[in-house]
């Protein structure tokens, strides 16, 4: 792996800021764009743009063509069984708000209780709660472990579902969701898995995983804003109800009665977001060129290299040292506000996240108002990572 070659994919990681040059590290946000993803939207809208499924002429037919082409490249991409399992959303919030309002009308009897863990993004948290159900927090260690025996202890007659992150945002964990699984069907229970920081870092795989559901979005994985995906095993989602109504979605459409299309247009009202999905497949193709392997043992060096030399700065407090991490590290400087942490190292042409990262559970559980996140991709390197840290040396005295 040639980490010359993949940056120079990348444009954006020429840009200077304020005078230097961009030092990137806010992955976890969002990803940067390889080339071919971002010439796939100037391509397809000089080129293809067509309405998808239902034009007669030339464009629409290529253009449908190049879209169900890339939902198999996505069933292969995480090994579904079926390209009708794989469901085009806007991304990975859209994606739970769909399960979480179609699985509701459906399965919810009242007094519904979702197990999730202590360490979700808000965004598998407030879905369920908007359903009505009841949420029962897997509580996690000092290190960022979560509680497999409490886990175990949470499972009622109410429980109708666990819905747990695969990695998590803020503490960097790889939560064992294999495992999560097997002990959830053992009583009955499907689960949903928030992928949306798993897929860019390790490879997926969801029949191995068991998971019912599994929710992912384009943007963290190297590909366009808005487009996501919704996996759901073939039988779940036959028993679920459409999420939104509209076109596409409908096999006839009566003013008394409406029968629905079958999977997975069922869950796909509206114009999609075409040239996103296009540009999904390129960033899949790059991904697998690259080779998801190789992405992950690149980044688990870059891990701990930045944890071994962030640890010996004084007055540096690590958040999340799970043993299973990805490329996340959380971080407070002594009593500093994180926001002023991060405001500096900009200053320096260090991008940084800072604040609660949707996760103010995860605060409230280490009484903090929120972290310094550094999250890594393909494209970082130990440079950057010393340049990160030279200019953490450089702004430690101005913070005291
Ligand atoms: C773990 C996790 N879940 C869900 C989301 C929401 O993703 P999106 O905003 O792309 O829908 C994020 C985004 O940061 C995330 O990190």
């Amino acid at each position: 792996m040639n980490i010359d070659d993949i940056r120079t994919q990348f444009p954006i990681l020429e840009t200077e800021v304020h005078g230097r040059r961009l030092v990137y590290l806010d992955n976890a946000a969002t990803t940067q764009k390889p080339q071919a993803v971002i010439d796939t939207l100037t391509d397809y809208y000089s080129h293809l743009n067509a309405n998808i499924h239902r034009g007669a002429h030339h464009l629409a037919a290529v253009a449908t063509e190049r879209y169900e082409t890339v939902r198999r490249q996505v069933q292969q991409f995480i090994h579904a069984r079926s390209h009708e399992e794989i469901v085009f959303t806007r991304g990975t919030t859209e994606s739970i708000n769909l399960v979480a309002s179609s699985f509701a009308r459906r399965f919810f009897q009242g007094g519904d209780e979702v197990i999730v863990s202590g360490m979700e993004h808000h965004s598998n948290i407030v879905p369920w709660q908007l359903a009505g159900a009841t949420l029962r927090p897997i509580p996690f260690s000092d290190e960022g472990v979560l509680d497999l025996d409490a886990y175990e202890r949470l499972f009622t007659d109410q429980t109708r579902l666990v819905a747990v992150t695969h990695v998590s945002n803020t503490l960097g964990t790889v939560n064992p969701v294999a495992e999560m699984v097997r002990r959830a069907h053992a009583h009955g229970v499907p689960v949903l898995v928030d992928g949306a920081q798993a897929v860019s870092h390790l490879k997926v795989d969801v029949q191995a995983l068991g998971c019912d559901f599994y929710c992912f979005s384009g943007h963290k994985m190297y590909a366009p804003m808005g487009v996501g995906v919704m996996y759901g095993r073939q039988e779940m989602l036959k028993e679920l109800p459409p999420y939104q109504g509209g076109g596409e979605m409908i096999e006839d459409v009566t003013f008394e009665r409406t029968t629905y299309n079958h999977l997975p247009f069922k869950f796909e009202a509206g114009t999609p977001s075409v040239g996103d999905v296009l540009g999904l497949g390129f960033a899949i193709d790059f991904m697998e060129s690259v080779g998801v392997d190789n992405i992950a043992t690149h980044e688990a060096d870059l891990l701990r290299y930045a944890t071994d030399r962030l640890s010996r700065l004084p007055d540096v407090r690590l958040f999340g040292t799970a043993p299973e991490k990805a490329a996340v590290l959380s971080f407070l400087v002594g009593e500093a506000h994180p926001y002023d942490v991060g405001t500096l190292l900009d200053q320096l042409g260090v991008a940084v996240r800072t604040g609660h990262h949707c996760t103010q559970p995860v605060m409230d559980r280490y009484g903090i108002p929120g972290t310094v996140r550094a999250s890594f991709a393909v494209y970082n390197t130990r440079d950057e990572i010393d340049a990160f840290v030279a200019a953490l040396q450089r702004i430690l005295p101005m913070l005291q």
